[in-house]
């Protein structure tokens, strides 16, 4: 380990975003209902222009009247290249009461994004002596994005999860696909004549976990659009599983089990965790710091993989 040991990530479950229009109140109920671990009512690209403002009134009604139960609450604002954003920040923390828990940051593009945000809401939480400090998540969904992705996370002590948005990430990196997220039929090696499909998500996912994992955040996969399409959702989400990440947006109710599904540990792998665990506790008291276990080897790194899993399992239990 670095002499400058890597900070845990928030302890909350975010194992599903489940996302609504704050256009669409009469979702909010049922999302409020859902087994989501956290809630995203979005006035950004799910909202026409023409119905900025409603949302925005919407919105602050049903964070203040609404039983959100255990759920991290969380509202997604305009961009900042938009009209629309700074009004949602003034009148989120201006009328909203202390339940909202969370900004979300859309198409962050470099540290100063974050920036700008973080101090008009510190101003107005002070102004309003508002007690609870409202979080942070910011969505890389650009090229400057990902170009400046650590920069991003490391921008304020906000800062608590950032998601990959895919569809304008697609967009933006001039990605030849009108897909959201998955496999996309063009990406694929030749090997005897047999197609390969890869991932070409795989970079800016890594990219992601890394600079998460390295400033303590929480790094999420974002939309798989084809909301039908349940065996795509899944392996996405398993890929991105793999690869770090602890959850997915929902941008159906359909989709919501589907997420929990995979990023709740199965009993199986937190069992062959806890017997790793054991087999290590054995080895040290034998003074060895390596062992086997199912005719593999474990030693003192997988202790802190089989960990990963243990804590998840048990936070999630906790929920
Ligand atoms: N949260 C909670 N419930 C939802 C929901 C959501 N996001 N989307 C749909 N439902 C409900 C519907 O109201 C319906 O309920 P009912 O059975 O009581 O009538 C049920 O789930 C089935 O809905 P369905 O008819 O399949 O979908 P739809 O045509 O009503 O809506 C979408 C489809 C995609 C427009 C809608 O799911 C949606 O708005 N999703 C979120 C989009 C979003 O926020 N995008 C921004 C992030 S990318
Ligand atoms: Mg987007």
């Amino acid at each position: 380990m670095s002499f400058r040991v890597q900070p845990p990530a928030p302890a909350r479950p975010n194992r599903c975003q489940l996302f609504g229009p704050g256009s669409n109140p009469k979702l909010f109920e049922k999302m409020a209902a859902s087994a989501a671990d956290v809630i995203n009512i979005d006035l950004e690209d799910a909202v026409a222009p023409s119905d900025k403002d409603s949302a925005r009134a919407n919105t602050i009604a049903a964070i203040n009247e609404i039983d959100w139960g255990n759920k991290y609450l969380s509202v997604r604002i305009n961009g900042l290249d938009s009209p629309f954003w700074y009004r949602d920040v003034v009148d989120l923390l201006e009328q909203a009461g202390e339940r909202l828990d969370q900004i979300m940051i859309p198409k962050a593009g470099c540290a100063a994004d974050i920036y700008a945000v973080d101090a008009l809401v510190s101003s107005i939480e002070a102004a309003r002596g508002r007690s609870k400090r409202i979080s942070f998540e910011a969505i890389i969904e650009t090229a400057a994005g990902l170009c400046h992705v650590e920069e991003i996370a490391a921008a304020s002590p906000r800062m608590q999860a950032l998601s990959l948005g895919a569809a304008d990430f697609a967009a933006s990196m001039g990605m030849q696909t009108t897909g959201i997220g998955g496999t996309q039929e063009n990406y694929y090696m030749l090997h005897e004549g047999a197609k390969y499909w890869s991932d070409p998500w795989h970079w800016v996912q890594t990219a992601i976990v890394a600079a998460c994992r390295t400033h303590g955040l929480l790094p999420v996969d974002g939309p798989f659009g084809d909301f039908s399409d349940e065996e795509g959702f899944r392996a996405q989400a398993r890929r991105s599983a793999t690869l770090g990440m602890v959850g997915k947006w929902a941008i159906h109710p359909s989709q919501v089990a589907l997420a929990n599904e995979v990023f709740t540990p199965s009993e199986a792998a937190v069992q062959e965790a806890r017997e790793i665990l054991k087999a290590m506790e054995a080895a040290k008291a034998r003074g060895e710091g390596a062992t086997t276990y199912k005719g593999r080897l474990v030693d003192i790194a997988s202790i802190k993989q089989a960990e990963v899993i243990v804590k998840q399992a048990e936070m999630i239990a906790a929920r």
